[in-house]
């Protein structure tokens, strides 16, 4: 019951701050001037129906409650919050991206400041609530999945301008997880339409870590997961931006690596020539490596054991022995 609410209520939000955007003098002259000026077209901002709240403190609120929708249901949605004891709207001068599920109903929002400062989040995004589950969503997902299946690989980004920048480029089988590590929830929901995975985040020191968390999970789901790391400071939707769709998908498929392979690389660059460090390098990756055998594929345990022992410089054998001694355990 409040599910179906929820759901009814988002629709009308959603139409509200698109039509705010695309109508309204400040969804205008704010909202759509800085969609434009960041290179987001008309058809981009109509398929993702990305939206523009007011910075008036009631403008969403008025029009809901004339609607008769209660106050308690608005404050679940996150749409409007409780200041000083009134109802306020709580995406103020934001652009708004709705969040669809998989059947293309509208469960949440993304909400973006138009100029970052010190004291407000960059995003604020809807609270959990009946429908809104932050675990099994990827953002995207509604929009991507039928084109995740046909070329059978699914690629994930960090965030919402991510996925919309690449659509607009043409790269549509793509997801973003909103840059925090995948949960078991999101690889399934991956795995329903392909067992490819791709990560494209940005080289920094968080994007590679936020990776790498996700990597013993989506091995135990089977998924063969491969890494690309954007450059020089940049993300996805920036990269794409500068050097246009055809490099972008150049520079991924020339760039695409194996993420095991990878992460014994990252790992014995960090360990040095300390003999202990490498050792419990060689442990790390025996532990991934006995998370293959729980989804059963036990050739691509061998391939990735003959590889990883070249790599690490150590003998097969030896590898293979310490990875059964982790299944065991
Ligand atoms: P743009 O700056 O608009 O291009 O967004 P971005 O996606 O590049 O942002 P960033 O790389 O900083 O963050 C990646 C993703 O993390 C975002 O798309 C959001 O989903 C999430 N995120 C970023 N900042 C915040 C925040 O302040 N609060 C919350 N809850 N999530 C955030
Ligand atoms: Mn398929
Ligand atoms: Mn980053
Ligand atoms: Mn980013
Ligand atoms: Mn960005």
């Amino acid at each position: 019951q409040v599910a179906d609410s929820l759901y009814i209520l988002n629709n009308f939000a959603q139409q509200y701050f698109s039509k705010t955007l695309l109508e309204d003098e400040e969804g205008q002259t704010i909202g759509l001037a800085y969609l434009k000026e960041r290179g987001f077209t008309d058809e981009i901002i109509e398929k993702f129906q990305i939206g523009y709240c007011k910075e008036e403190r009631t403008a969403f609120v008025q029009e809901a409650l004339a609607k008769q929708y209660n106050r308690d249901l608005l404050v679940k949605s996150g749409l409007a919050a409780i200041r000083n004891e009134e109802l306020v709207d709580n995406y103020r001068g934001r652009i708004i991206f709705p969040v669809h599920n998989t059947t293309g109903k509208v469960i949440g929002f993304g909400a973006r400041i138009i100029k970052k400062n010190d004291r407000a989040p960059k995003y604020i995004n809807t609270p959990e609530n009946e429908i809104y589950v932050k675990s099994r969503i990827l953002y995207g997902m509604y929009f991507a999945r039928q084109v995740i299946d046909k070329l059978d690989e699914c690629l994930l980004v960090e965030g919402y301008t991510d996925v919309t920048s690449l659509h607009q480029a043409g790269v549509e089988n793509v997801v973003a997880s909103g840059g925090t590590s995948l949960t078991t929830d999101q690889i399934r929901l991956v795995k329903k339409y392909t067992n490819n995975l791709t990560i494209v985040y940005d080289g920094d020191a968080a994007g590679v870590k936020a990776a790498l968390r996700g990597l013993d999970m989506a091995l135990e789901e089977g998924l063969n997961v491969k890494l690309v790391l954007i450059p020089d400071k940049e993300d996805p939707d920036s990269y794409v931006k500068k050097v246009g769709a055809e490099a972008f998908r150049q520079f991924v498929a020339d760039n695409k690596k194996d993420f095991i392979l990878f992460q014994v690389e990252v790992s014995l660059k960090d360990a040095g020539n300390d003999s202990q460090k490498k050792a419990a390098v060689v442990n790390q990756i025996a532990e991934t490596l006995s998370r293959i055998n729980k989804a059963e594929d036990f050739t691509k345990q061998q391939d990735y054991i003959r590889q990883c022992a070249a790599l690490l410089k150590i003998e097969e054998a030896g590898l293979n022995n310490l990875v059964n001694k982790f299944i065991r355990e």
